[in-house]
């Protein structure tokens, strides 16, 4: 078998939207959130209403929103335990204005509370945080020897990475494969992993390595890990399922004129959100050809911008794990 080299600079290629700053609080690390003056800039409407941070994270839009907004309330919400331990000890000072809980963004669209008053703005800032990225036994990023997990949500959240190669039949595994990390040589991974797993079932990333190897006749580089970590990690935490099931859910909760804003961080999550923000503005989706229109819909808003925004070089040269971020906005009609 081929051996595997070792990667060079394995977290460069992921797309997190993140970099570690020390935390003041404690000497832990917060996330440092990207395009804060944008995301501001576009949910400048809701300054003076409820807005909803899908994706809290360390805290960091949240607590812009919270400083430069003295009238807003926040709800702010995350899958993973440790943000919210997190956020909650950042945000403490707004503590009359933000209401943090511990649960996935699609299941709060059933708080009542939010459902009783509206939104006048909501933010999700996809991917994950700086300190998941950091931290190893979460095996989001790609470090040798590390547990095959990826669970946004921590250990109580579904199926590991793991469970999923050890379970999966091989037609499940290439689907994955080939539409979540756009592998091109997604069967042949499947097999080895099939292949592979009845021997020993998969623990850790040198599994994984050792599988890519055999698949690819060489060691693997960072780029093919990084497109079966970026499957495996979307699988495991359902992340396209939920934020294409979210969105229409975030927008029947926006007031009108309420903002949608969305960061995504690569080509899958931005077109479920580029497909969604225009399939919601259009004013007749009868097919072409027909004389006269019968589908009577009414586009319910508009994107603010047509192409997505990106972050400045210098926020890139600061923080390069936001260079893949794309910010798109949507506001509802009157
Ligand atoms: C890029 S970080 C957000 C950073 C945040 N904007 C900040 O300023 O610190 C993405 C966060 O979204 C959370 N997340 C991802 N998918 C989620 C979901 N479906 N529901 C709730 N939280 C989710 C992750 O756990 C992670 O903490």
């Amino acid at each position: 078998m081929t051996a595997a080299p070792e990667p060079q600079e394995p977290r460069a290629l992921w797309a997190s939207g993140s970099s570690s700053v020390p935390d003041e609080k404690g000497g832990g690390l917060f996330h440092d959130p990207v395009m804060v003056e944008e995301v501001l800039g576009v949910l400048e409407g809701a300054r003076a209403g409820n807005i909803l941070d899908g994706t809290l994270g360390g805290g960091g839009h949240a607590e812009a929103m919270l400083s430069r907004w003295p009238r807003c309330r926040v709800l702010g919400v995350d899958r993973d335990p440790d943000a919210v331990e997190r956020a909650g000890r950042r945000l403490v000072p707004f503590a009359d204005r933000i209401r943090i809980l511990e649960m996935r963004f699609d299941e709060a669209m059933d708080d009542a509370r939010m459902k009783e008053k509206g939104l006048e703005g909501a933010l999700l800032d996809l991917g994950v945080s700086s300190w998941q990225l950091d931290a190893d036994q979460r095996g989001f990023a790609f470090r040798r020897g590390l547990p095959l997990d990826m669970r946004m949500g921590g250990e109580e959240d579904g199926e590991s990475a793991a469970d999923f190669l050890n379970r999966e039949p091989e037609a499940e595994l290439a689907r994955v494969f080939r539409e979540y990390g756009e592998e091109p040589r997604a069967r042949r991974l499947a097999r080895a992993v099939v292949r592979r797993r009845a021997d020993r079932p998969f623990e850790t990333s040198d599994d994984l390595v050792a599988v890519l190897a055999r698949a690819l006749g060489r060691g693997p580089s960072p780029r093919d890990m990084a497109r079966v970590f970026q499957a495996l990690r979307i699988v495991v935490n359902q992340e396209l399922l939920l934020l294409s099931q979210t969105l229409p859910r975030i927008r029947d909760a926006l007031n009108p004129h309420g903002v949608l804003a969305v960061i995504s961080y690569h080509s899958l999550e931005d077109r479920i959100v580029k497909g969604s923000f225009r399939e919601w503005s259009l004013d007749c989706v009868c097919p072409p050809g027909l004389p006269v229109c019968g589908c009577r819909q009414r586009a319910m808003g508009a994107p603010l911008f047509r192409k997505p925004r990106r972050p400045t070089d210098e926020e890139i040269s600061r923080n390069p794990r936001a260079r893949s971020a794309l910010l798109r906005a949507w506001r509802k009609a009157a």
